[in-house]
């Protein structure tokens, strides 16, 4: 049997190829998934949701009462009511429901670079070509300059991901509304990706929530609630469009998992609290690894923003991909920057949501190898 070519054309992740090399006693700084417990509340709240019977399919669009505690949730953002909001099976599940929604075969999506594995992807299975536009160098937002001259009359949507997964950039206020102008005068639409948005140390997040005439946004439970395994996400978009969402994700999955929806739902009273602390935690994290990365002599990084993620350059001569294997044998796993697009080489994706004895002892096994390498 032969698999599609849309399919076929399409690579594995870089950073589960990465994840299936680490050895038991390796140090794991390869994958996005918060080593914190979750709430307790979320977790009695789908114990006994599923206890009671809860059990069954349910609404495609997600249970009424988390539509509307998600709403208020997001109220910050933006005046949102229920019918803003779909509850979807993960994050990655609402972007692909989105692509196949709105994108025909031919349509060209900008997406960026260094970006999350999925969006080309994703789009190559929709039918379309993905174009990888530049983030800058240093602070990673979306250089305007480069996606002005890409963009086409056959460009259909812009993929925007704040706080941003590899880099930990954050989008500027400035850039922010450099990329509403261009939606509005191109006409292209945006797909804003923020799973991160809890996960913003020095600035504050601007989500596109609050322009849903122009923008679909993704927002997800696994890193707010740190239920990765859940697999719980959402999509908020404007009323017109919802209809057609519900209706994709009727014939992706009927409904979203029961029990996990009262859990999310009797979770929200509590995450101001539980969000401060994490902050403060991964705060603290991304100040340890910042530092002990620059003072290895041949790497650098500006302090990410935001997410967990520390996405340093090193001045080798030496793709990351192999860079990154040799730091494998030496018992550290994380990504190659390669993995996540052309503009990604020259880097290597580190991600602090671990322990900083963990992160210590990662850094530790950087600079010696790194060490070796440059008297090599
Ligand atoms: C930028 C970004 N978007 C979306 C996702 C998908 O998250 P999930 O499918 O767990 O909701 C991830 C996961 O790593 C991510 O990093």
């Amino acid at each position: 049997m032969k698999v599609s070519d849309r399919l076929g054309s399409i690579p594995m992740s870089g950073i589960r190829k990465m994840f299936d090399l680490a050895g038991p006693d390796s140090v794991n700084l390869g994958l996005g998934e918060p080593d914190l417990c979750p709430p307790k509340e979320a977790i009695d709240g789908m114990n006994r949701a599923a206890a009671e019977g809860l059990n069954k399919y349910g609404p495609t669009a997600g249970i009424p009462e988390l539509r509307r505690g998600v709403a208020e949730w997001f109220s910050g953002y933006a005046d949102l009511t229920a019918d803003n909001i779909m509850i979807t099976p993960s994050g990655s599940s609402a972007l692909l429901e989105i692509t196949q929604a709105f994108i025909d075969p031919g349509d060209e999506v900008l997406v960026p670079s260094p970006g999350f594995v999925i969006y080309s992807p994703h789009t190559r299975l929709a039918g379309g070509i993905p174009v990888e536009y530049k983030l800058t160098e240093g602070d990673f937002v979306p250089d305007i300059d480069d996606i002005t001259s890409l963009i086409t009359k056959k460009t259909k949507m812009i993929v925007i991901n704040s706080p941003s997964n590899p880099t930990g950039g954050v989008l500027d206020k400035a850039t922010y509304k450099a990329i509403l102008d261009l939606a509005e005068d191109t006409g292209v639409m945006i797909l804003s990706d923020e799973v991160y948005d809890a996960y913003v140390y020095d600035d504050e997040h601007h989500s596109f929530m609050s322009h849903l005439d122009k923008a679909v946004v993704v927002n997800g439970f696994s890193k707010m609630m740190a239920v990765t395994g859940w697999r719980m996400g959402l999509i908020c978009t404007g009323k017109e469009v919802m209809n057609d969402l519900v209706k994709m994700q009727y014939h992706v999955c009927a409904s979203p998992n029961m029990p996990a929806q009262y859990g999310i739902l009797n979770a929200l009273p509590v995450m101001d609290g539980y969000l401060k602390n994490a902050r403060d935690v991964f705060r603290a994290r991304r100040d340890l690894i910042t530092k002990r990365i620059n003072e290895i002599d041949g790497m650098h990084i500006t302090p990410p923003k935001g997410a967990f993620y520390a996405f340093p350059s090193y001045d080798l001569d030496m793709r990351s991909e192999e860079l990154a294997n040799i730091l494998a044998g030496n018992g550290l796993i994380c990504t190659p920057g390669s993995s996540f697009g052309k503009y990604g080489e020259g880097h290597l994706r580190f991600s602090y949501a671990a322990d900083e004895k963990k992160i210590n002892a990662g850094m530790d096994i950087l600079e010696e190898t790194i060490g070796e390498l440059r008297r090599e």
